[in-house]
């Protein structure tokens, strides 16, 4: 058999965190998880159930129960590629960790999702900056059951090739599209306001944080807007843009990027907590705790 996987993390050094990235696809190694790594899991999966509760979006959290995954172990990618080949074409592959972006971009617009083969060590419960197995496999792979957001991922890998045809402001745009969606979207209901990104569905803080704070902005989902909108890495968001279902997302995605990028490339860029006079405001957030430096 092949050697065990590179676990590739980020860099420490004297200019702060560099990511790293890796490129091979690799086999879930899963017979050489530790009792260690399946309590990480376990404890983790316990803990965001009950506080998805009534805070997910009954999409991801339907979804997210026909994979059968339990917090008695690491699920199998096999498994759950069972589940995803019948049901919306999708498939996980492993991965070591970060991919360059373009080969990002590739798997997705070929249905396959990149999935970090490792977890978090038990120090890292509330916060990790890089995505892991749990952030890749608890957040991201539910909804790619869904079939609109199935369609979704797959058309932003083909607008990510696009993209980096174009340029870096174009990618920086679409980059900024997918965090305020995919990571960190909220969604309307008639229950009220409910989480589908999986960067919040990761965090035990942020899940609590992005619903019942009263410091972030809660906004209507705008594509430009958003395409002009920075964000923040290394803390909770300091807005959120709602959209009203999957098909909206879609809807507004559907057009041919190109004219869009143009336009915006001529247009000022805002700050992450800024709100503008077009904005539908759910919520105007108070900026308690807002740290302004940082954006990215
Ligand atoms: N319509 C986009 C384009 O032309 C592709 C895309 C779809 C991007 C969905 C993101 C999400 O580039
Ligand atoms: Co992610």
């Amino acid at each position: 058999m092949n050697s065990e996987p590179r676990r590739v993390e980020h860099q420490q050094t004297d200019r702060g965190n560099i990511p790293v990235y890796a490129v091979g696809t690799v086999e879930q190694p899963w017979s050489r998880y530790s009792r260690m790594d399946h309590d990480v899991w376990a404890q983790l999966f316990r803990r965001q159930r009950e506080i998805l509760k009534h805070r997910a979006s009954r999409e991801f959290l339907d979804n997210q129960e026909r994979f059968g995954m339990s917090a008695d172990a690491i699920p199998k990618f096999d498994d759950l590629n069972a589940v995803l080949a019948k049901g919306t074409g999708w498939e996980i592959i492993g991965v070591e960790g970060l991919l360059p972006d373009q080969v990002f971009f590739d798997h997705l617009a070929n249905r396959r999702f990149p999935v970090t083969w490792w977890i978090r060590k038990p120090e890292q419960l509330d916060y990790i900056s890089e995505p892991d197995l749990f952030h890749d496999l608890f957040g991201h792979v539910p909804l790619l059951l869904n079939p609109v957001f199935a369609d979704y991922m797959q058309a932003y890998g083909r607008g990510g090739v696009k993209a980096h045809g174009i340029g870096a402001d174009a990618l920086m745009n679409l980059t900024r599209l997918y965090w305020y969606t995919v990571e960190f979207g909220l969604i309307n209901t008639p229950e009220g306001l409910r989480i589908y990104g999986s960067g919040i569905v990761s965090s035990k803080g942020e899940s609590v944080y992005a619903l019942e704070s009263e410091a972030p902005n809660r906004l209507g989902f705008d594509l430009e807007r958003i395409m002009r909108t920075r964000y923040k890495i290394d803390t909770f968001q300091q807005t959120y843009f709602v959209i009203d279902s999957f098909e909206q997302l879609m809807e507004a995605t559907e057009p041919d990027f190109r004219p869009i990028y143009e336009r915006v490339a001529s247009m000022p860029v805002f700050p992450a907590g800024e709100v503008q006079s077009s904005d539908r405001v759910f919520h105007r957030g108070t900026g308690q705790g807002w740290l302004k430096s940082g954006d990215v």
